[in-house]
């Protein structure tokens, strides 16, 4: 393991491929780098699966993972016109996710370190959701970076591409999470984000008043006043304008981040604020956001739409950075941490 590890380091000035695998909730995937740049990211999405329960269903999604993963290493090696051994490394996700889904991760890219006697590096999912960003060389340290996905809203102070302290996260329900409830109420398809965020663009934001969650002296989020308010707008008055109900939810939510991410600049001013997950594929979230923070003279970096979400480009540029920190690989041990 040892040795592997040595010969990567001083591979540090040549071209490193690096292969991360990503498998800890509803999407397979796999991604590959060369040095900086993202050859090849295929995404194996269960969304059909799982829409039908209005919810992950944990062993339907790790029996998919199962069936999607050695097909598609097989694909990305092809399209990023690498054979299998000409992999310097391996990143894959192992904490946070579920137990099942990860494992089946886990498990593969051990087998296939083992194999070709590569070293592999367990990565955390919400570090490398920031790391999309990491694509852009000119990241200015210390930075600001958000997570708003299904499953987290969490805020980190970041000293480099891998120093990461959790300064803020939700007391309640994530963002997405609240996005996907509210779809539920208004009888949209699983996941409701991204449905929310089309009817919305028809919908009048003003006509709808809904509470903003503010927790003060904290740099906390908390979101289920916002969904519990809307529960009663729609228990009271139907959803007769669902578009209304959209647009007025949407800019709620996103009122209530901006609020958060002005304490943290007056806490902490940095120059610049990366975000990531799959929430900030939202568009109108993404045009807010970049205008308040130019407002604020801060650069907010957003990955494109295609590495918000969970895919496996993130976990290979992660893992580069992991590995360029000096980082250890794992000792070829299967080993999950999944959501409590
Ligand atoms: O990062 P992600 O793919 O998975 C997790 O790690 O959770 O995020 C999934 C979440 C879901 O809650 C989904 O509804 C939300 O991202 N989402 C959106 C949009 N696209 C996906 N939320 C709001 N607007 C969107 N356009
Ligand atoms: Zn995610």
């Amino acid at each position: 393991m040892k040795d592997t590890h040595l010969s990567l380091s001083q591979k540090r000035s040549n071209n490193i491929f690096i292969l991360g695998i990503e498998t800890s909730c509803d999407e397979t995937s796999i991604g590959i780098v060369k040095n900086n740049q993202l050859l090849v990211n295929l995404i194996a999405s269960q969304e059909k699966i799982h829409t039908c329960f209005g919810g992950i269903v944990p062993e339907l999604a790790s029996r998919a993972h199962l069936e999607k993963i050695i097909p598609i290493f097989n694909t990305a090696t092809k399209t990023a016109g690498i054979l299998p051994e000409q992999i310097d490394a391996i990143g894959v996700t192992n904490t946070p996710g579920l137990k099942g889904s990860l494992m089946v991760g886990v498990a593969f890219a051990n087998g296939l370190g083992y194999s070709l006697k590569k070293p592999v590096y367990n990565v955390n999912h919400l570090s490398a959701h920031l790391a999309a960003c990491y694509f852009d060389s000119s990241i200015q340290f210390p930075a600001l970076g958000l997570v708003i996905s299904g499953g987290h809203t969490s805020l980190f102070l970041l000293h480099s591409h891998t120093d990461m302290k959790l300064i803020g996260k939700t007391r309640d329900d994530a963002c997405g999470e609240v996005f996907d409830k509210v779809g539920r109420m208004m009888n949209l398809p699983f996941p409701g984000g991204a449905y929310i965020e089309k009817l919305a663009q028809k919908g009048n934001e003003k006509r709808i008043k809904f509470p903003k969650a503010y927790i003060k002296d904290s740099l906390d989020f908390s979101f289920s006043g916002i969904k519990t308010a809307v529960y009663y707008y729609i228990s009271k008055h139907g959803a007769e304008n669902p578009a209304d109900i959209a647009a007025s939810f949407q800019k709620t939510m996103t009122d209530s981040i901006l609020a958060k991410i002005n304490d943290a600049i007056d806490l902490y001013p940095v120059k610049n604020f990366l975000f990531g997950g799959g929430v900030i594929r939202n568009s109108y979230m993404r045009n807010r956001i970049t205008g308040h923070l130019a407002r604020r003279n801060v650069r907010a970096i957003i990955p494109e739409p295609s590495l918000c979400a969970d895919n496996g480009g993130k976990i290979a540029i992660f893992t580069r950075y992991l590995i360029l920190s000096g980082a250890k690989p794992s000792p070829y041990r299967i080993s999950v941490v999944p959501t409590q």
